[in-house]
């Protein structure tokens, strides 16, 4: 099931973010998003009690903003990104936002899979966009709300 990030799954999250990403967020940047960035926006995909991936998306205004989404390694491949995607993508569209944009590593093969057949076209590349070096894909997907 998908549910709102609290608390107590911010160390769980952490330590999957560690296994994933190379310049991973800390416990505390978890909780700066969960508690006191008033434009986002974090679930978690649960099952059986344990927490299996989680999305943090901002809704500012007219657009949206795709920060994160990540599923554990040994639960990949099973449609758990694409729900957590495809709730984010229905809560954007009811808050009437136009667009929702993202970054993605140009080489993250799987995300780019994964944002194009939900609809994202890569709009530009941005260069050294990462801390590494490595350019970034501009994505965004129209939504098609009217904000006001
Ligand atoms: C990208 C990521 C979130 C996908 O999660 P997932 O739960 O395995 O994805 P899903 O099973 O929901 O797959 C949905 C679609 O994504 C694409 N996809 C996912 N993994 C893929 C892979 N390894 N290769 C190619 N396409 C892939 C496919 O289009 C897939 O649809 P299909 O199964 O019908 O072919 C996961 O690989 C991950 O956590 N990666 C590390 C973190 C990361 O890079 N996050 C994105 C940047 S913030």
């Amino acid at each position: 099931m998908i549910r709102k990030m609290v608390a107590k799954d911010l160390t769980v999250v952490a330590d999957i973010e560690n296994t994933l990403f190379t310049n991973p967020w800390s416990e505390e940047q978890f909780h700066y998003e969960c508690f006191e960035n008033a434009y986002a926006h974090l679930d978690v995909y649960e099952e059986d009690g344990k927490i299996l991936g989680y999305i943090d998306y901002w809704i500012t205004f007219e657009t949206a903003q795709l920060s994160k989404i990540a599923v554990c390694k040994d639960a990949q491949r099973k449609g758990i990104a694409q729900k957590l995607l495809y709730a984010c993508i229905d809560h954007c569209e009811k808050a009437m936002c136009e667009t929702i944009s993202l970054e993605v590593r140009e080489h993250n093969q799987p995300a780019i899979c994964l944002y194009e057949n939900n609809g994202f076209m890569e709009v530009t590349k941005r260069k050294g966009y990462y801390a590494d070096g490595e350019d970034a894909y501009l994505m965004i997907k129209p939504l098609g709300g009217n904000y006001q």
